[in-house]
């Protein structure tokens, strides 16, 4: 089965191919340089992208499949939840398509593509199947944080979520404030790998609360009051001047030597990654005697995805944490971690195998964009 699938949810215009759950082309055009000048991303201007660049990101995803729309045997989108204006573009072409080539529409949820992103296989269908249901996933991204249990294909129970930021957002706010650019994450986590996770003391918000939800907005206070209180107002010029002379691959010693000033922004860094990835193993722990307590069997998996998934830090520490408890998996390769339409292509799979197609022309015309979509709908 060819399936074209498509998510504009965000500030990412996407496109793939895919030959069932095998990946054959998954084509990201990134509009991260353009919200970098605002520290964000602005709704007007990704839709006004996404309308740029959707017919050429969609012909170069069949391009490299080496598969012309008239062969495929349907078209997924993504239709929630995401930005209203930027979703409406890809819903829009998605019905275009469906009505021109007379193929079925497969509607999905942008964060049903984040759980599938673990199964992708690559063109060669070589990959990891689906775990054993009911599994655990942890989703993380700049919009998201939810520990969901899903129990059989399409069927989620959303165990917790966040009350108020998402932890990419807070990387990518706590990057703000020390100047170091859009999007936080990476950036942050290079600067911790070179200072000390232990020097500023960052206490895990409602840590005695028995619920498994999240909360992020103290940890950004309590940081940004740490990065006054050390560094000083002056601190966002400073540090990304710091930060560009660097060379690449400079060694913890030589970055020490420097500035000790810098040694300070790397162990806050560090100190604020820590705090975040302890949360959320406390919360995922918290959950796994929960569930061994309700259910019958254990929960033999965690998915983990999204795109503060690609923190190396935050999964070495999974690893050790959970080692003789839960099987990790993460998705493939770097592409599915943030949004792409590949993931969406292999969710899209997994329900048109159980049927959750439109094939009528007036359910086709009738999908709207749904901005704030839940799992749990
Ligand atoms: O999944 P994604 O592409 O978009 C949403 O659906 O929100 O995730 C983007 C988020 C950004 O907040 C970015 O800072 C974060 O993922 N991110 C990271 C890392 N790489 C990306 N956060 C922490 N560590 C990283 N290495
Ligand atoms: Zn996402």
């Amino acid at each position: 089965m060819y399936i074209l699938a498509i998510d504009t949810s965000c500030d990412d215009t996407s496109a793939s191919v895919s030959y069932g759950d095998c990946i054959l082309s998954n084509v990201v055009s990134s509009q991260v340089s353009m919200h970098q000048t605002w520290g964000g991303v602005v709704p007007f201007l990704a839709k006004r992208m996404h309308q740029e660049m959707i017919d050429k990101i969609i012909a170069l995803a069949c391009k490299r499949a080496g598969v012309s729309l008239n062969k495929l045997d349907c078209i997924a989108v993504t239709y929630g939840p995401g930005l209203a204006i930027a979703l409406e573009v890809g819903i829009k072409k998605a019905k275009e398509l469906c009505l021109t080539y007379q193929k079925p529409l497969i509607p999905v949820n942008h964060m049903e593509g984040h759980i599938y992103s673990v199964f992708a296989k690559n063109s060669k269908c070589k990959g990891q199947s689906i775990c054993e249901f009911p599994f655990l996933a942890l989703l993380i991204s700049g919009g998201h944080t939810e520990l969901v249990l899903v129990e059989n294909h399409g069927k989620y129970k959303i165990l917790g979520k966040t009350l108020d930021d998402a932890i990419g957002e807070c990387f990518d706010k706590i990057a703000r404030a020390l100047n170091l650019g859009y999007p936080g994450g990476p950036v942050i986590e290079k600067i911790a790998s070179r200072g000390n996770e232990n020097a500023y003391f960052l206490p895990i918000p409602m840590a005695n609360k028995n619920d498994l939800n999240f909360s992020y907005s103290g940890i950004k206070t309590a940081t940004l009051k740490l990065i006054l209180e050390t560094l000083g107002p002056n601190v966002s010029e400073y540090v990304k001047k710091v930060y560009a002379s660097l060379p690449k691959n400079v060694s913890n010693k030589n970055f020490e030597n420097r500035l000790s000033r810098s040694k300070a922004i790397a162990d806050i860094a560090a100190s604020f990654q820590k705090v975040c990835v302890d949360q959320l193993i406390l919360k995922v722990s918290k959950a796994i005697d929960l569930l061994s307590e309700v259910l019958d069997q254990k929960v033999k998996y965690l998915v983990i995805a999204g795109g503060v998934a690609r923190n190396v830090y935050l999964k070495n520490r999974f690893r050790k944490e959970f080692r003789n408890v839960i099987k990790i998996k993460v998705p493939p390769n770097k592409k599915l971690y943030t949004d792409n339409a590949g993931m969406i292509a292999v969710a899209a799979y997994f329900k048109a195998l159980n049927k959750f197609v439109l094939n009528d022309k007036n359910d086709i015309l009738a999908l709207d964009r749904v901005p704030r979509l839940s799992l749990s709908n």
